[in-house]
């Protein structure tokens, strides 16, 4: 078990560079099996979720070449071979891999997978896409056989506007016969690059980016370069970083417009931030409550509601926080509570944090990704010397957070 070990209470000045987003990268890989030449796609993050990727091409026997950030995958010789339960548990994103095989070969056989434990999450509207195409789904506890004579283009409604059930519907759908259309689509910025990738390799996708979605059959994929962009989670991480200990923190090289409802927040709050093209500098300053309710894009992202409450509890007055797309995203609240923060559950999906609350060094764990960055913020505030048990979960999605936050005055280590 890794921890992290954060003294609190410094300033943080300096630069913070942005990486490549996660949820873009572990889409992107993948997808990019369904082409039939070599494809390279630059600023992949280097996280564990990137490696346990990585570990699947090799066991399809994809051949990869890792090189300063960028990875270059060969996909010619795959095999299409079950991808053993051990590997595509470590993570959520393993279920691209379903969806891009059974879109190349028309044939796929999977565990359920992995990813962190924050709600049920299950994968109906995927299957019912596939069955929409024409698949056969056979499910045996956690075992899926997938199959299609052929691949036909359908009308799809997705009951719910879920990330992974569009992508894995445009990455079944793209080598279909036919039209495919997905209603009630997500429109986070990964899947606009996830369909912007596959245009380039020669698929014909539009509507990317809005809840309605049309993929126009193609039965062959080329090469091509692209590019991940920005993790939108990662800088906002930061930029509420910057809110309670900021003096003239840059956060380098995001997409501002991709994290548009915290900003609103944090402006409403009274943060003292720049916003320009590509950085935001970002001051600490006297800051009140205010409440938000996740959402899918452009709502407010399910992925900052947990740091964000150890913001608010750094906030002057009264602060609602309701989660509407995970039913167990709260696992970080009772940590916080022993770190000194106020605050009460409403019910399972519904607290109030009442600050602004001194926070103290404690023992606490990361319970899952975000509870992580949630921590790490509670750990940079506080009084003392906090630790973090659990912090794989961290490193799964935020790159090379320790050398980042010691580049601008925080002191903290990975154990
Ligand atoms: N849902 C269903 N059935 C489905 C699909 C989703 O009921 O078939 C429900 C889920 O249970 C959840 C909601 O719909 O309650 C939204 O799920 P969605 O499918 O949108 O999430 P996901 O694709 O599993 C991705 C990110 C998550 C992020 C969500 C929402 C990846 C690998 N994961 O998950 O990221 O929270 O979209 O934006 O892209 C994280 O990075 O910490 C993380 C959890």
């Amino acid at each position: 078990m890794k921890q992290l070990i954060i003294e609190g209470g410094y300033e943080l000045t300096g630069v913070i560079p942005i990486s490549g987003a996660k949820n873009s990268a572990v889409a992107l890989i993948p997808a990019s099996l369904l082409s039939d030449d070599i494809v390279t796609i630059d600023n992949i993050p280097n996280i564990s979720d990137i490696d346990a990727l990585n570990e699947i091409l090799q066991f399809l026997n994809a051949r990869v070449k890792r090189v300063n950030g960028a990875i270059q995958i060969d996909s010619s010789n795959v095999e299409n071979k079950e991808i053993p339960k051990e590997i595509s548990s470590k993570l959520r994103a393993s279920y691209y891999f379903m969806a891009a095989l059974l879109g190349k070969y028309k044939k796929v056989e999977m565990y359920f997978p992995g990813g962190c434990s924050i709600g049920a999450r299950p994968i109906d509207q995927t299957l019912k896409a596939f069955r929409a195409l024409g698949a056969t789904v056979e499910e045996l506890d956690d075992h899926f056989r997938i199959e299609a004579e052929n691949l036909n283009g359908a009308d799809i409604y997705l009951d719910m506007p879920s990330v992974g059930a569009t992508i894995n519907t445009i990455l079944a759908s793209v080598k279909a016969k036919g039209i495919t259309t997905i209603n009630n689509a997500a429109r986070e910025p990964e899947i606009v690059n996830v369909a912007t990738f596959l245009n380039s390799m020669g698929a014909k996708i539009e509507g990317a980016g809005t809840s309605q979605i049309k993929i126009i059959g193609v039965s062959r994929l080329k090469g091509c370069f692209h590019e991940v962009i920005p993790d939108r989670i990662e800088a906002g991480t930061y930029v509420m970083m910057g809110a309670m200990l900021g003096r003239n923190l840059k956060i380098q090289g995001l997409i501002p417009e991709h994290i548009q409802a915290l900003l609103t927040k944090l402006h409403e709050m009274g943060a003292d931030m720049r916003i320009e093209e590509d950085f935001i500098i970002i001051n600490r300053s006297p800051l009140k409550s205010v409440s938000i309710k996740t959402l899918g894009y452009p709502g407010f992202a399910t992925d900052l509601q947990q740091p964000f409450t150890t913001l608010l509890t750094q906030c002057e007055g009264e602060g609602i926080v309701e989660e509407t797309v995970y039913e167990n995203r709260f696992q970080n609240v009772s940590h916080l509570i022993n770190m000194g923060a106020n605050i009460k559950t409403i019910h399972n999906q519904k607290i109030i944090v009442s600050g602004k609350t001194p926070l103290h060094a404690s023992t606490v764990e990361a319970t899952d990704l975000r509870a992580g960055a949630c921590m790490i913020m509670a750990a940079l505030v506080a009084n003392g010397t906090t630790t973090i048990d659990n912090v794989e979960h961290v490193l799964r999605g935020y790159e090379n957070i320790v050398e980042k936050l010691t580049n601008v005055g925080a002191k903290i280590k990975l154990n």
